[in-house]
């Protein structure tokens, strides 16, 4: 029996795959009609989350049109503060909404010992989504599990919503770094549990989401997102040594070679934003990256799509590399767009 070769396993343990291997951040999700059919069924948001069948559905829907080399898990990186108690609800067309933290006494509110049987249903998705991608010959496609960075998932706890600057969160790290720290730590924690969850049910790579890293610098960047996510990666390692981490530190900028040197992760996932000659340059001399076309040229589509690709194709191909968007697919993308990026990457040599 021949050996089955992976394309994104293949670039995060250093080897050339024949094809640039691509998938899709929020690759699942509402732009996909069968998708928003199945979400009108389940209800609300978090009740398709924590419907192992439904949720591992929705996971392989994008792979049956497009077949990318990865599946990502159907879940969200608020499950970790809902499975720690803190209330967590999503209003339609609004978001999410949790009850803020204000000070260091809520942190008794948050309670570590009742995170993995929250996280049960997440588990028997990871699980139902291997058996789905083997009983439909995704054989060459990997499921990557996933969770939020401790700084990004403790704005949205602090905060209790989405925000452009997340200041409350911000404040408290600047004004009482020492309660600050506790909550990370208590995240942190949380996080390995959740994540070690997910691999033990099935999930071959990890992403872990620093959507808001791009808000702190220097010294704060180094407090609470390389140390943190330094955490995990040294867990990670230890215990799953053959699971490959990919870090998504959004918006970081030149921090993301630092980010890349002293965090531990296998990979550095880029936004639209970065310098991408710079990237290449100086990141993928040292480590794969995966990234990172505009979505809004995916929901453009047509010649700036093609051309957007091109110029990524140019910057980023020789070296390894998983193609994907800068950030999660627009909800207003037509499904066409996304079949003509799919042809293109598709007919691209690595
Ligand atoms: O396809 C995938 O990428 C996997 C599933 C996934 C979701 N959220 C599903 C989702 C993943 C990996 C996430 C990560 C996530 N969730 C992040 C990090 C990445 C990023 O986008 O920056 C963040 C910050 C969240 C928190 C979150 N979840 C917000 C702010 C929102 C509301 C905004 C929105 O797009 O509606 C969500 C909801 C959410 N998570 C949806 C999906 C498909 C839409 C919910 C719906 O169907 O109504």
């Amino acid at each position: 029996m021949s050996e089955i070769r992976k394309p994104i396993l293949e670039v995060l343990n250093g080897k050339k795959p024949e094809k640039v291997p691509f998938w899709l951040m929020r690759q699942a999700g509402r732009y996909l009609p069968e998708y928003r059919e199945l979400r009108a069924k389940a209800g609300g948001f978090l009740d398709l989350v924590y419907d192992p069948e439904a949720a591992a559905e929705v996971t392989i829907q994008p792979l049956r049109r497009y077949g990318m080399d990865a599946a990502i898990l159907f879940s969200d990186i608020l499950v970790v503060p809902h499975a720690l108690g803190q209330t967590v609800t999503f209003e339609t067309g609004e978001g999410p909404r949790l009850e803020p933290l204000k000070s260091e006494k809520d942190f008794t509110r948050l309670d570590l010992s009742r995170v993995d049987a929250h996280c049960k249903p997440v588990y028997e998705t990871v699980a139902l989504v291997r058996e789905k991608m083997r009983q439909e010959k995704f054989d060459t496609a990997t499921l990557i599990g996933f969770c939020g960075s401790p700084w990004t998932v403790i704005c949205y706890m602090i905060e209790g919503r989405g925000s452009k600057d997340f200041s409350s969160a911000r404040t408290w790290a600047q004004n009482d770094p020492e309660s600050f720290q506790k909550l990370v730590d208590i995240v942190t924690e949380a996080s390995c549990l959740y994540l070690a969850g997910q691999i033990k049910a099935g999930a071959e790579v990890i992403q872990l989401f620093d959507s808001w890293s791009g808000l702190l610098e220097d010294d704060q960047f180094k407090r609470w997102v390389i140390a943190p996510t330094k955490k995990i990666c040294d867990y990670l390692h230890k215990n799953f040594p053959n699971v490959p981490v990919i870090g998504f530190p959004r918006g970081a900028g030149k921090l993301a070679f630092d980010y890349a040197q002293e965090t531990g992760v296998n990979c550095v996932g880029l936004d639209q934003g970065a310098d991408n000659q710079w990237a290449a340059d100086n990141l993928q001399s040292i480590i794969p990256v995966q990234g990172n076309l505009d979505p809004e040229l995916l929901l453009a589509g047509g010649d700036a799509l093609k051309q957007g690709l091109e110029k990524i194709h140019a910057t980023f191909n020789g070296r390894p590399w998983i193609f994907n968007l800068g950030h999660g697919v627009i909800k207003e993308t037509s499904p066409d767009s996304v079949s003509l990026l799919s042809q293109t990457v598709r007919g691209w040599k690595a």
